[in-house]
Protein backbone atom coordinates (compact mmCIF):
# COMPACT_ATOMS: atom_id res chain seq x y z
CA UNK A 1 0.00 0.00 0.00
CA UNK A 2 1.53 3.36 -0.74
CA UNK A 3 1.83 6.61 1.56
CA UNK A 4 -0.87 9.06 1.21
CA UNK A 5 1.84 11.66 0.66
CA UNK A 6 3.80 9.65 -1.78
CA UNK A 7 1.63 11.54 -4.51
CA UNK A 8 2.84 14.69 -2.59
CA UNK A 9 6.38 14.28 -2.31
CA UNK A 10 6.60 13.47 -6.39
CA UNK A 11 3.91 15.82 -7.54
CA UNK A 12 3.70 19.24 -6.03
CA UNK A 13 1.10 21.02 -8.34
CA UNK A 14 0.90 22.92 -11.01
CA UNK A 15 2.09 26.09 -9.29
CA UNK A 16 3.99 24.31 -6.45
CA UNK A 17 6.45 22.97 -9.27
CA UNK A 18 7.79 26.13 -10.13
CA UNK A 19 8.06 27.34 -6.38
CA UNK A 20 11.99 26.29 -6.31
CA UNK A 21 12.55 29.03 -9.36
CA UNK A 22 9.75 31.25 -8.17
CA UNK A 23 9.22 31.47 -4.64
CA UNK A 24 9.81 34.59 -2.91
CA UNK A 25 9.82 36.27 -6.02
CA UNK A 26 7.27 35.96 -9.06
CA UNK A 27 5.11 33.73 -6.59
CA UNK A 28 4.85 34.83 -2.68
CA UNK A 29 6.46 37.91 -2.88
CA UNK A 30 6.27 40.39 -0.11
CA UNK A 31 5.22 43.79 -0.77
CA UNK A 32 5.92 46.19 2.33
CA UNK A 33 5.19 49.63 3.27
CA UNK A 34 1.62 51.22 3.23
CA UNK A 35 -0.20 50.43 0.66
CA UNK A 36 -0.13 53.04 -2.13
CA UNK A 37 0.79 53.36 -5.72
CA UNK A 38 4.91 53.08 -4.35
CA UNK A 39 5.40 50.20 -2.02
CA UNK A 40 8.98 48.31 -1.04
CA UNK A 41 10.15 45.22 -2.50
CA UNK A 42 13.06 43.44 -1.96
CA UNK A 43 14.48 46.54 -0.49
CA UNK A 44 13.63 48.86 -3.26
CA UNK A 45 11.29 51.09 -3.75
CA UNK A 46 8.71 49.67 -6.96
CA UNK A 47 5.93 51.68 -8.38
CA UNK A 48 2.99 49.05 -7.89
CA UNK A 49 0.28 47.66 -10.30
CA UNK A 50 -1.22 44.53 -8.50
CA UNK A 51 -3.14 45.45 -5.73
CA UNK A 52 -6.88 45.58 -6.14
CA UNK A 53 -7.63 48.89 -3.96
CA UNK A 54 -9.11 50.64 -7.06
CA UNK A 55 -10.53 53.36 -5.73
CA UNK A 56 -7.44 54.13 -3.40
CA UNK A 57 -9.57 53.52 0.34
CA UNK A 58 -7.37 50.89 1.71
CA UNK A 59 -4.83 53.46 2.98
CA UNK A 60 -7.67 56.56 3.03
CA UNK A 61 -6.66 58.09 6.32
CA UNK A 62 -9.90 58.53 7.18
CA UNK A 63 -10.81 54.49 6.23
CA UNK A 64 -7.71 54.22 8.91
CA UNK A 65 -8.84 56.45 11.73
CA UNK A 66 -12.59 54.39 11.13
CA UNK A 67 -10.99 50.87 11.31
CA UNK A 68 -8.56 51.80 14.41
CA UNK A 69 -11.46 53.04 16.37
CA UNK A 70 -13.28 50.00 15.59
CA UNK A 71 -10.83 48.11 16.24
CA UNK A 72 -10.47 50.02 19.83
CA UNK A 73 -14.14 49.84 20.50
CA UNK A 74 -14.97 46.11 19.85
CA UNK A 75 -11.81 44.36 19.67
CA UNK A 76 -11.08 41.98 16.71
CA UNK A 77 -13.14 38.75 18.28
CA UNK A 78 -16.51 40.37 18.81
CA UNK A 79 -19.04 38.92 17.85
CA UNK A 80 -18.32 35.37 18.36
CA UNK A 81 -20.08 32.55 17.03
CA UNK A 82 -21.87 32.37 13.47
CA UNK A 83 -24.55 34.72 12.50
CA UNK A 84 -27.55 32.71 13.26
CA UNK A 85 -26.09 31.51 16.72
CA UNK A 86 -23.97 34.23 18.46
CA UNK A 87 -22.79 36.59 15.60
CA UNK A 88 -25.60 39.05 14.96
CA UNK A 89 -25.44 42.61 15.53
CA UNK A 90 -27.10 45.74 14.34
CA UNK A 91 -24.21 47.17 12.46
CA UNK A 92 -24.28 43.73 10.34
CA UNK A 93 -27.76 44.61 9.15
CA UNK A 94 -26.81 48.14 8.68
CA UNK A 95 -24.03 46.99 6.15
CA UNK A 96 -26.77 44.96 4.29
CA UNK A 97 -29.06 47.46 4.06
CA UNK A 98 -26.81 49.69 2.83
CA UNK A 99 -25.07 47.49 0.36
CA UNK A 100 -28.16 46.26 -1.38
CA UNK A 101 -29.58 49.94 -1.81
CA UNK A 102 -26.69 50.77 -3.04
CA UNK A 103 -26.89 47.82 -5.92
CA UNK A 104 -30.44 48.22 -5.99
CA UNK A 105 -31.66 45.08 -5.03
CA UNK A 106 -34.06 44.53 -1.62
CA UNK A 107 -32.09 42.54 0.51
CA UNK A 108 -28.29 41.68 1.13
CA UNK A 109 -26.31 39.27 3.11
CA UNK A 110 -22.94 39.64 4.74
CA UNK A 111 -20.21 36.62 3.83
CA UNK A 112 -17.16 36.57 5.34
CA UNK A 113 -14.92 35.80 2.32
CA UNK A 114 -15.88 36.50 -0.89
CA UNK A 115 -14.73 32.87 -2.23
CA UNK A 116 -16.16 30.59 0.23
CA UNK A 117 -19.19 32.85 -0.01
CA UNK A 118 -19.65 32.29 -3.90
CA UNK A 119 -18.94 28.51 -3.24
CA UNK A 120 -22.19 28.38 -0.69
CA UNK A 121 -24.05 30.26 -2.61
CA UNK A 122 -24.13 28.32 -5.50
CA UNK A 123 -24.52 25.18 -3.49
CA UNK A 124 -27.45 26.34 -1.71
CA UNK A 125 -28.93 27.64 -4.86
CA UNK A 126 -29.47 24.47 -6.47
CA UNK A 127 -30.92 20.98 -6.35
CA UNK A 128 -29.76 18.14 -7.71
CA UNK A 129 -32.63 18.24 -10.53
CA UNK A 130 -32.15 22.09 -11.73
CA UNK A 131 -28.96 22.01 -14.28
CA UNK A 132 -26.27 25.14 -14.23
CA UNK A 133 -24.66 27.16 -17.41
CA UNK A 134 -21.44 28.98 -16.94
CA UNK A 135 -18.75 31.21 -18.47
CA UNK A 136 -15.93 28.29 -19.18
CA UNK A 137 -13.29 31.40 -17.53
CA UNK A 138 -15.29 31.48 -14.24
CA UNK A 139 -13.16 32.31 -11.06
CA UNK A 140 -12.37 29.53 -9.46
CA UNK A 141 -14.53 30.33 -6.44
CA UNK A 142 -17.63 29.56 -9.57
CA UNK A 143 -15.70 26.39 -10.83
CA UNK A 144 -15.56 25.21 -7.15
CA UNK A 145 -18.67 26.02 -6.21
CA UNK A 146 -20.46 24.31 -9.65
CA UNK A 147 -18.34 20.79 -8.41
CA UNK A 148 -20.58 20.56 -5.42
CA UNK A 149 -23.54 20.35 -7.93
CA UNK A 150 -25.36 17.01 -7.45
CA UNK A 151 -26.90 17.53 -11.18
CA UNK A 152 -25.66 18.43 -14.60
CA UNK A 153 -23.74 21.72 -15.76
CA UNK A 154 -22.56 22.89 -19.23
CA UNK A 155 -20.13 24.95 -19.44
CA UNK A 156 -20.28 27.83 -22.67
CA UNK A 157 -17.42 29.10 -24.48
CA UNK A 158 -16.12 32.62 -22.89
CA UNK A 159 -18.54 35.08 -23.34
CA UNK A 160 -19.61 33.58 -27.15
CA UNK A 161 -23.22 34.43 -26.92
CA UNK A 162 -24.18 31.68 -29.44
CA UNK A 163 -22.17 29.05 -27.70
CA UNK A 164 -24.48 30.52 -24.45
CA UNK A 165 -27.67 30.11 -25.89
CA UNK A 166 -26.80 26.22 -27.66
CA UNK A 167 -26.04 25.09 -24.32
CA UNK A 168 -28.90 26.77 -22.69
CA UNK A 169 -30.84 24.96 -24.58
CA UNK A 170 -29.25 22.03 -23.96
CA UNK A 171 -30.22 22.73 -20.36
CA UNK A 172 -33.77 24.06 -21.08
CA UNK A 173 -34.33 20.01 -22.87
CA UNK A 174 -32.39 18.56 -19.50
CA UNK A 175 -34.64 20.55 -17.20
CA UNK A 176 -37.79 19.43 -18.87
CA UNK A 177 -36.97 15.95 -18.24
CA UNK A 178 -35.85 16.33 -14.67
CA UNK A 179 -38.36 19.02 -13.48
CA UNK A 180 -35.28 21.72 -12.67
CA UNK A 181 -34.86 24.73 -13.15
CA UNK A 182 -31.64 26.55 -15.03
CA UNK A 183 -28.67 28.82 -12.73
CA UNK A 184 -26.88 30.74 -15.23
CA UNK A 185 -23.20 32.31 -13.56
CA UNK A 186 -21.17 34.87 -15.32
CA UNK A 187 -18.76 37.54 -13.59
CA UNK A 188 -19.53 41.28 -14.18
CA UNK A 189 -15.92 41.46 -14.87
CA UNK A 190 -13.35 38.64 -16.08
CA UNK A 191 -10.17 39.89 -14.36
CA UNK A 192 -7.69 38.60 -15.98
CA UNK A 193 -8.22 40.27 -19.00
CA UNK A 194 -10.80 42.96 -18.09
CA UNK A 195 -13.52 41.92 -20.00
CA UNK A 196 -16.97 42.58 -18.81
CA UNK A 197 -19.16 39.63 -18.81
CA UNK A 198 -21.81 40.07 -21.80
CA UNK A 199 -25.22 40.34 -18.90
CA UNK A 200 -27.05 42.71 -21.41
CA UNK A 201 -27.38 39.75 -24.21
CA UNK A 202 -27.39 37.37 -21.54
CA UNK A 203 -30.25 38.48 -19.58
CA UNK A 204 -32.45 39.68 -22.71
CA UNK A 205 -32.51 35.49 -23.32
CA UNK A 206 -34.80 35.68 -20.08
CA UNK A 207 -37.71 36.24 -22.54
CA UNK A 208 -36.80 33.15 -24.29
CA UNK A 209 -35.72 30.85 -21.22
CA UNK A 210 -36.82 30.98 -18.10
CA UNK A 211 -33.64 31.04 -15.70
CA UNK A 212 -32.17 32.70 -13.08
CA UNK A 213 -28.52 34.34 -13.20
CA UNK A 214 -26.24 34.69 -10.73
CA UNK A 215 -23.27 37.19 -11.47
CA UNK A 216 -19.57 36.97 -9.92
CA UNK A 217 -19.26 40.76 -9.90
CA UNK A 218 -15.99 41.31 -7.34
CA UNK A 219 -14.08 43.87 -10.14
CA UNK A 220 -17.11 45.63 -11.12
CA UNK A 221 -18.36 46.58 -7.75
CA UNK A 222 -17.00 50.32 -7.08
CA UNK A 223 -15.66 51.11 -10.17
CA UNK A 224 -18.15 50.48 -13.01
CA UNK A 225 -21.75 51.97 -13.68
CA UNK A 226 -22.91 55.49 -12.76
CA UNK A 227 -23.25 55.08 -9.34
CA UNK A 228 -20.48 52.33 -8.87
CA UNK A 229 -23.02 49.66 -8.36
CA UNK A 230 -21.63 47.51 -11.15
CA UNK A 231 -21.32 45.90 -14.66
CA UNK A 232 -24.95 45.38 -14.90
CA UNK A 233 -25.56 49.63 -13.80
CA UNK A 234 -22.96 49.76 -16.27
CA UNK A 235 -24.91 47.61 -18.86
CA UNK A 236 -28.30 49.02 -17.88
CA UNK A 237 -29.32 45.41 -16.70
CA UNK A 238 -28.76 45.60 -13.14
CA UNK A 239 -32.39 44.72 -12.44
CA UNK A 240 -32.16 41.85 -14.80
CA UNK A 241 -29.61 40.04 -12.37
CA UNK A 242 -31.30 37.39 -9.57
CA UNK A 243 -28.16 37.25 -7.21
CA UNK A 244 -25.54 39.65 -7.08
CA UNK A 245 -22.06 39.18 -5.83
CA UNK A 246 -19.83 41.39 -3.99
CA UNK A 247 -16.28 40.81 -2.51
CA UNK A 248 -14.63 43.91 -0.30
CA UNK A 249 -11.44 42.72 -1.29
CA UNK A 250 -11.05 45.12 -4.06
CA UNK A 251 -12.95 48.34 -4.59
CA UNK A 252 -14.20 48.42 -0.65
CA UNK A 253 -10.06 47.61 0.60
CA UNK A 254 -11.24 45.42 3.13
CA UNK A 255 -12.26 41.35 3.39
CA UNK A 256 -15.64 39.86 3.13
CA UNK A 257 -18.25 40.15 0.61
CA UNK A 258 -22.35 39.93 0.34
CA UNK A 259 -24.40 38.53 -2.21
CA UNK A 260 -27.75 40.68 -3.12
CA UNK A 261 -31.11 39.96 -4.72
CA UNK A 262 -34.63 39.61 -3.71
CA UNK A 263 -35.96 39.73 0.19
CA UNK A 264 -37.19 36.11 -0.27
CA UNK A 265 -34.27 34.62 -1.81
CA UNK A 266 -31.57 36.71 0.63
CA UNK A 267 -33.68 35.59 3.36
CA UNK A 268 -33.25 31.88 1.93
CA UNK A 269 -29.69 32.30 1.47
CA UNK A 270 -29.42 33.48 5.16
CA UNK A 271 -30.84 30.13 6.28
CA UNK A 272 -28.82 28.15 3.70
CA UNK A 273 -26.09 28.98 3.59
CA UNK A 274 -22.93 26.27 4.72
CA UNK A 275 -19.76 28.67 4.92
CA UNK A 276 -22.19 31.34 6.56
CA UNK A 277 -24.23 29.37 9.38
CA UNK A 278 -21.05 27.09 9.81
CA UNK A 279 -18.56 29.98 10.43
CA UNK A 280 -17.65 32.78 12.39
CA UNK A 281 -19.44 36.16 11.85
CA UNK A 282 -17.36 39.17 10.25
CA UNK A 283 -15.42 40.94 13.08
CA UNK A 284 -16.75 44.01 13.79
CA UNK A 285 -13.87 46.35 12.57
CA UNK A 286 -14.61 44.80 9.36
CA UNK A 287 -18.08 45.83 9.59
CA UNK A 288 -17.74 49.66 10.84
CA UNK A 289 -14.85 49.67 8.19
CA UNK A 290 -16.80 48.38 5.29
CA UNK A 291 -19.32 50.73 6.29
CA UNK A 292 -17.12 53.70 6.05
CA UNK A 293 -16.05 52.65 2.81
CA UNK A 294 -19.11 52.40 1.31
CA UNK A 295 -20.14 55.74 2.84
CA UNK A 296 -16.95 57.06 0.66
CA UNK A 297 -17.88 55.26 -2.35
CA UNK A 298 -21.28 56.68 -2.14
CA UNK A 299 -20.39 60.18 -1.34
CA UNK A 300 -16.77 60.65 -2.94
CA UNK A 301 -17.51 60.31 -6.91
CA UNK A 302 -13.90 61.70 -7.48
CA UNK A 303 -12.59 58.36 -5.94
CA UNK A 304 -13.80 56.46 -9.22
CA UNK A 305 -13.36 59.52 -11.30
CA UNK A 306 -9.98 59.84 -10.41
CA UNK A 307 -9.31 55.92 -10.99
CA UNK A 308 -10.88 56.47 -14.73
CA UNK A 309 -8.72 59.10 -15.38
CA UNK A 310 -5.51 56.83 -14.81
CA UNK A 311 -7.14 53.56 -16.86
CA UNK A 312 -7.89 55.92 -19.87
CA UNK A 313 -4.49 57.64 -19.77
CA UNK A 314 -3.18 54.07 -18.87
CA UNK A 315 -5.03 52.11 -22.00
CA UNK A 316 -5.06 54.81 -24.34
CA UNK A 317 -1.13 55.87 -23.84
CA UNK A 318 -0.64 51.81 -23.89
CA UNK A 319 -2.58 51.51 -27.15
CA UNK A 320 -0.68 54.37 -28.78
CA UNK A 321 2.44 52.93 -28.37
CA UNK A 322 1.06 49.70 -29.83
CA UNK A 323 0.59 47.27 -27.47
CA UNK A 324 -2.19 44.83 -27.42
CA UNK A 325 -4.25 44.77 -24.41
CA UNK A 326 -7.26 42.46 -25.65
CA UNK A 327 -10.40 43.78 -25.49
CA UNK A 328 -10.53 44.95 -22.15
CA UNK A 329 -13.86 47.16 -21.54
CA UNK A 330 -12.79 48.10 -17.22
CA UNK A 331 -10.19 49.23 -15.17
CA UNK A 332 -8.12 45.73 -15.41
CA UNK A 333 -5.68 46.20 -17.85
CA UNK A 334 -3.42 42.89 -19.61
CA UNK A 335 -0.64 43.77 -21.57
CA UNK A 336 -0.40 40.70 -23.90
CA UNK A 337 3.57 40.09 -25.35
CA UNK A 338 5.05 36.78 -27.25
CA UNK A 339 7.24 34.78 -25.01
CA UNK A 340 8.32 31.84 -23.39
CA UNK A 341 8.44 31.21 -19.83
CA UNK A 342 12.13 31.50 -18.77
CA UNK A 343 12.42 35.25 -20.98
CA UNK A 344 9.03 36.36 -19.18
CA UNK A 345 11.03 35.94 -16.09
CA UNK A 346 13.71 37.67 -16.95
CA UNK A 347 11.68 40.57 -18.71
CA UNK A 348 9.81 40.61 -15.40
CA UNK A 349 13.01 40.38 -13.29
CA UNK A 350 14.87 43.55 -15.30
CA UNK A 351 11.06 45.04 -14.87
CA UNK A 352 11.11 44.95 -11.16
CA UNK A 353 14.81 45.32 -10.08
CA UNK A 354 16.07 47.79 -12.95
CA UNK A 355 12.46 50.14 -13.72
CA UNK A 356 10.80 49.55 -10.35
CA UNK A 357 7.91 48.36 -11.61
CA UNK A 358 5.75 45.75 -10.22
CA UNK A 359 2.93 44.29 -11.81
CA UNK A 360 1.30 40.37 -11.81
CA UNK A 361 2.23 38.05 -14.53
CA UNK A 362 0.34 35.44 -16.23
CA UNK A 363 1.95 32.71 -18.51
CA UNK A 364 0.70 28.92 -19.57
CA UNK A 365 -1.93 27.76 -18.61
CA UNK A 366 -3.72 30.20 -17.78
CA UNK A 367 -3.10 32.16 -21.03
CA UNK A 368 -2.00 30.11 -24.54
CA UNK A 369 1.43 28.79 -24.20
CA UNK A 370 4.36 31.31 -25.78
CA UNK A 371 1.77 34.36 -24.41
CA UNK A 372 2.93 36.35 -21.51
CA UNK A 373 0.45 38.53 -19.95
CA UNK A 374 1.95 41.12 -17.59
CA UNK A 375 -1.60 42.69 -16.05
CA UNK A 376 -1.57 46.04 -14.50
CA UNK A 377 -4.62 47.45 -12.11
CA UNK A 378 -4.76 51.10 -12.11
CA UNK A 379 -6.33 52.76 -8.84
CA UNK A 380 -7.27 55.80 -7.87
CA UNK A 381 -3.95 56.40 -5.88
CA UNK A 382 -1.90 56.33 -9.08
CA UNK A 383 -0.28 59.64 -10.53
CA UNK A 384 -0.30 60.56 -14.06
CA UNK A 385 3.43 60.56 -13.78
CA UNK A 386 2.86 56.79 -12.80
CA UNK A 387 0.94 56.47 -16.08
CA UNK A 388 3.79 57.81 -18.06
CA UNK A 389 6.71 55.97 -16.27
CA UNK A 390 5.25 53.10 -17.34
CA UNK A 391 4.24 53.27 -20.79
CA UNK A 392 8.03 54.55 -20.71
CA UNK A 393 9.66 51.11 -19.18
CA UNK A 394 7.22 48.35 -20.91
CA UNK A 395 8.40 50.15 -24.73
CA UNK A 396 11.92 49.46 -23.49
CA UNK A 397 11.00 46.09 -22.06
CA UNK A 398 8.90 45.46 -25.26
CA UNK A 399 12.15 46.22 -27.33
CA UNK A 400 14.31 43.82 -25.42
CA UNK A 401 11.96 40.88 -25.45
CA UNK A 402 11.93 41.06 -29.44
CA UNK A 403 15.62 41.66 -29.73
CA UNK A 404 16.48 38.47 -27.85
CA UNK A 405 17.91 40.52 -24.89
CA UNK A 406 15.51 38.39 -22.46
CA UNK A 407 16.42 35.11 -24.43
CA UNK A 408 20.09 35.81 -23.72
CA UNK A 409 19.63 36.01 -20.42
CA UNK A 410 17.47 32.82 -19.20
CA UNK A 411 19.52 30.91 -21.38
CA UNK A 412 22.58 31.97 -19.44
CA UNK A 413 20.60 31.35 -16.05
CA UNK A 414 19.84 27.78 -16.99
C1 LIG B 1 -13.92 37.31 -9.76
C2 LIG B 1 -13.63 37.01 -8.32
N1 LIG B 1 -14.56 36.39 -7.58
C3 LIG B 1 -14.35 36.10 -6.29
C4 LIG B 1 -13.18 36.40 -5.65
C5 LIG B 1 -12.97 35.99 -4.24
O1 LIG B 1 -13.16 37.03 -3.36
P1 LIG B 1 -12.44 37.10 -1.92
O2 LIG B 1 -11.05 37.56 -2.14
O3 LIG B 1 -13.31 38.06 -1.19
O4 LIG B 1 -12.49 35.72 -1.32
C6 LIG B 1 -12.17 37.05 -6.40
C7 LIG B 1 -10.86 37.41 -5.80
O5 LIG B 1 -10.67 38.07 -4.88
C8 LIG B 1 -12.41 37.37 -7.75
O6 LIG B 1 -11.48 37.99 -8.49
Amino acid sequence: MIDLFDRIYKDKGPLGKWAKQAEGYFIFPKLEGQISNRMQFNGKEVLTWSINDYLGLANHPEVRKADAQAAADFGMAYPMGARMMSGHTKYHEQLERELAAFVHKEAAYLLNFGYQGMVSTIDALVSRNDVIVYDADAHACIIDGVRLHHGKRFTYQHNDIESFEKNLKRAAKLTEETGGGILVITEGVFGMRGEQGKLKEIIAYKEKYNFRILVDDAHGFGTLGKTGAGAGEEQGVQDGIDVYFGTFAKSMAGIGGFVAGDREVIQYLQYNLRSQIFAKSLPMPMVIGALKRLDMIRTMPELKDKLWENVNALQNGLKEKGFNIGSTNTCVTPVYLEGEIPEAMAMVHDLRENYRIFCSIVVYPVIPKGMILLRLIPTAAHTLKDVEETISAFSSIREKLATGVYKKVAASMM
